[in-house]
């Protein structure tokens, strides 16, 4: 939590003000309480709040006029109401006029400060998220590569420190992490900067190619050779040559690398001539160059001639707290290519995008990001705009194939949807605004479902 949570309950039942209170004051929140709706409305109106509980009967005022009162003067802060078994409807209702979520008597402690605390988590996110916007343009956008974490800021000091050489650098990291995107920083940032910057990917091309791109070739030096062509190492030269997935290079390669590096020398194929070349190197690869040597398929000599700095980029799931920030970053970004107004992420988008592993990475962010935008109808990202991975909704539908027998239509559906229902219940661990969401259903049919469907689980 960013803060001390402040917390207003106003309930006339003594012990029901004292039980809330004193869970939530075990959790480090502060408290107020009264018993009569008017002196809360003037607790609100003179102090600030993150949560006002207030029971939607009271002695002076019903709840839902102190709702109301509570959207007018203190737009921020978020209600929940305590409802008796019967006036369900009411707090429904209720919900129309911006109480955040209702709970409904008898209920535990835990529940209630359950619900308090992932209200607080969300105000946090709001919050933390509208900082964010604020600041992606600024310190945390080095060179184009974005992110505030404590690994990312050491490693923008790391590359900064090693611009000014002219070592050799190995970026390592998995796919999608930003290795291109470091080593054009590091390019960028030298005293080559001026000079040519040559990029070739070792995985694109079969290995005859390659050694053609990388060394050039003579008129003449194989079929198809029918004029001079300069290598990538000599187009480079006086500048900066990134070698892109290293890690694919055969052991014939790995032998004519290890001499241009150890000699600053090369020989076009077919050649008669030898070149000398000054170029700085920059290598990347996702594989674990070590292991590799260790398996005897990379050159350990090699290894050590290219490992001089090695640079490793942190996977996103290492660095959880750059994630929306990079999420608006991209936002802002695909919202201007493609027109459209998207302001940010709803809550329920924002908890899902933060729950994710994210195994692609930024990349993977990046797209699912761009595909939200291109999809998204409202001013803000939805989970629904979100692909299917980051939602984790597919497999509800695995139901349908492990049905052992057939069976009424009526009683499959049933089925189905209970097991479907009790699925998304789960994945939102019990957060029935967003499986609501998520389902396409009003929070009031998600309600009568599962009473209709016997679904206890937190059915409300
Ligand atoms: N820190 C970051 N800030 C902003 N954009 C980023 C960042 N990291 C990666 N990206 C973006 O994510 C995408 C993938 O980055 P990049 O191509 O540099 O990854 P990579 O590590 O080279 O991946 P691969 O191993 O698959 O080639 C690019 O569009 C890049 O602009
Ligand atoms: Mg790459």
């Amino acid at each position: 939590m960013l803060r001390t949570p402040k917390v207003l309950i106003i309930d006339d039942e003594p012990l029901m003000r004292m039980s809330i209170s004193d869970a939530l004051k075990s959790e480090g929140f502060s408290v107020k309480e009264t018993g009569l709706g008017k002196e809360g409305i003037t607790l609100f109106r003179d102090y600030s709040f993150d949560v006002v509980i207030t029971d939607l009967r009271l002695p002076d005022l019903d709840g839902i006029e102190v709702l109301k009162a509570c959207k007018r003067y203190s737009p921020d802060t978020m209600v929940i109401l305590i409802t008796a078994h019967g006036s369900v409807d009411t707090a429904v209702e209720a919900m129309k006029y911006g109480a955040y979520d209702y709970i409904t008597k008898p209920f535990s402690m835990d529940e209630m400060l359950l619900m308090v605390k992932r209200l607080i988590r969300y105000k946090d996110l709001e919050e933390e998220n509208f900082l964010l916007k604020e600041q992606v343009e600024g310190r945390y956008n080095f060179s184009g590569i974005i992110g505030q974490s404590e690994r990312m800021k050491e490693l923008f000091e790391n590359v900064k420190t090693v611009s000014h050489t002219d070592s050799t650098v190995l970026i390592l990291g998995e796919s999608g992490t930003g290795k291109e995107l470091v080593a054009n920083a590091i390019h960028y940032n030298s005293p080559r900067k001026n000079e040519p910057f040559v990029k070739i990917s070792c995985a694109a091309l079969p290995e005859t190619l390659l050694e053609a791109e990388l060394f050039g070739y003579e008129k003449g030096a194989f079929t198809g050779a029918v004029k001079q062509k300069k290598g990538r190492f000599e187009l480079a030269n006086k500048g900066t040559f990134f070698l892109d997935e290293i890690g694919e290079i055969s052991q014939t390669i790995q032998v004519k690398l290890l001499r241009v590096l150890q000699e600053k020398k090369i020989d076009r194929l077919g050649g008669t001539e030898t070149l000398s070349v000054d170029v700085r190197i920059i290598c990347a690869t996702q594989r674990d160059l070590k292991k590799e040597v260790q398996k005897g398929t990379f050159r350990e000599d090699l290894y050590y001639r290219l490992n001089v700095v090695p640079v490793t980029l942190p996977s996103l799931r290492e660095r959880q707290g750059d994630i929306m920030l990079l999420a608006n970053h991209f936002l802002k970004y695909f919202a201007e290519q493609h027109k459209k107004t998207i302001k940010g992420f709803s809550i329920e988008a924002m908890e899902l995008l933060l729950k994710y592993n994210f195994p692609g990475n930024v990349r993977e962010l990046e797209n699912a990001v761009e595909r939200a935008v291109v999809m998204g109808k409202t001013e803000e990202i939805q989970p629904w705009d979100l692909p299917e991975e980051i939602t984790n909704m597919g497999d509800c539908f695995k139901v349908i194939q492990n049905m052992q027998n057939y069976e009424h239509l009526s009683k499959a559906i049933k089925d189905f949807e209970r097991q479907y229902i009790t699925k998304v219940l789960e994945e939102t661990k019990g957060n029935k605004s967003l499986a609501a969401k998520l389902l396409g259903v009003s929070r009031k049919t998600l309600w009568e479902k599962c009473k209709i469907l016997e679904i206890v689980k937190d059915a409300g």
